[in-house]
């Protein structure tokens, strides 16, 4: 039906993976992420109802989209999450839908969303250290966190992968423990590089780490092969030699893969996001709102695209992005 329509942007890159935020809204307060004490949040009235996000969804699967992360804020602290899901599921196009998630309410809905569709998960863990993770989060128990990551494996949701952000006098020191904490339960590591995003990141940013450091550190103690991992993501990975673990490394800033990019981002209020590293985005609630036909929306998504930028510059200009990374998910 819609032979001549795809998702192409000007640089020839296909998008196949949409990352959808379904709410702004957090129960942690990462420092890297969001102010403490912050509240600034986007109002209930703007966010995008479930069947608008499933129309929005519907179209990008007839566009050629195949992969929906769901992420947030924190996806979990908006109650219709396995309601959305279920009818995520459903979609022609759709075939891999996957969650990210801070864990803190997994020990409550893990089975819920493998029921509903969820079939792998993101889990943001940055330290061991209950201490510590009170300090990173703002008040948050690492408690929960562990009960919801052994939740999600016994109902068996299929990779867990750990996302550390590696901060150099923060959790440098727990490459190792973070490592074997993964090696003993399946789960599989990532190290993301601080980006500098909205205030909070480029703060966080003193504290940069280049994953090169970590590579190097985790050589000396295990053997690293090439590895691959189906995702569709950016990260490169290692195999641990002699362990089921693979290690990935997500490096937007010592080496990045915009070349690659194959996603954008959906907010709660509707707005569609080119670029992580960039402000350029069109408004598609107003659109949904004045009643536009399925017809019109997938030309919006296709016109978008023209919006998408080459690369990000956060290296030669980390004061673009204002917005904070709880609006679109890391
Ligand atoms: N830099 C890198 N990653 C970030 N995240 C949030 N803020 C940042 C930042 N400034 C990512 C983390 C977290 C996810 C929710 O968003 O990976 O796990
Ligand atoms: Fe919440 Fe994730 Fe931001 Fe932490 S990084 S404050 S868990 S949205």
């Amino acid at each position: 039906m819609q032979e001549n329509k795809s998702l192409v942007d000007p640089f020839g890159r296909k998008i196949e993976y949409v990352r959808l935020s379904v709410t702004d809204r957090c129960n942690l307060r990462c420092f890297y992420c969001l102010p403490k004490g912050y509240k600034d949040f986007d109002a209930p009235h703007d966010w995008l109802g479930i069947d608008e996000i499933s129309r929005i969804v519907a179209a990008f699967g007839r566009l050629g989209v195949s992969r929906i992360r769901i992420t947030g804020g924190e996806p979990l602290v908006r109650r219709d999450l396995p309601e959305l899901v279920a009818k995520l599921n459903g979609l022609p196009g759709i075939e891999d839908l996957s969650l990210s998630t801070n864990a803190v309410h997994l020990a409550r809905d893990a089975d819920a969303l493998k029921r509903a569709g969820i079939a792998r998960i993101n889990v943001s863990l940055d330290t061991l250290d209950a201490r510590k993770f009170s300090d990173i989060t703002s008040g948050g128990k690492l408690e929960k966190v562990l009960q919801g990551l052994m939740a999600a494996k016994r109902s068996g949701l299929s990779p867990i992968k750990i996302n550390m952000v590696a901060m150099k006098g923060i959790n440098d020191d727990e490459v190792e423990d973070m490592t074997d904490f993964c090696i003993d339960h399946g789960f599989t590591l990532r190290f993301i590089e601080t980006m500098p995003v909205g205030d909070s990141g480029r703060k966080a940013s003193e504290h940069y780490l280049d994953l090169s450091e970590v590579k190097e550190r985790l050589r000396q103690r295990y053997v690293l092969t090439p590895g691959i991992m189906p995702g569709g993501g950016p990260a490169r990975y290692m195999q641990v030699q002699g362990t089921d673990l693979r290690i990935g490394f997500i490096t937007p800033l010592s080496q990045h893969f915009c070349e690659t990019c194959n996603r954008v981002r959906l907010s709660v209020e509707g707005d569609l996001h080119l670029c992580l590293g960039k402000d350029h985005s069109v408004a598609l609630r107003p659109l949904l709102r004045e009643g536009i036909s399925d017809e019109v929306l997938e030309q919006a998504l296709v016109d978008a695209l023209r919006l998408k930028p080459e690369r990000h510059h956060f290296r030669e200009s980390p004061y673009e992005v204002l917005r904070f990374m709880s609006k679109t998910g890391g």
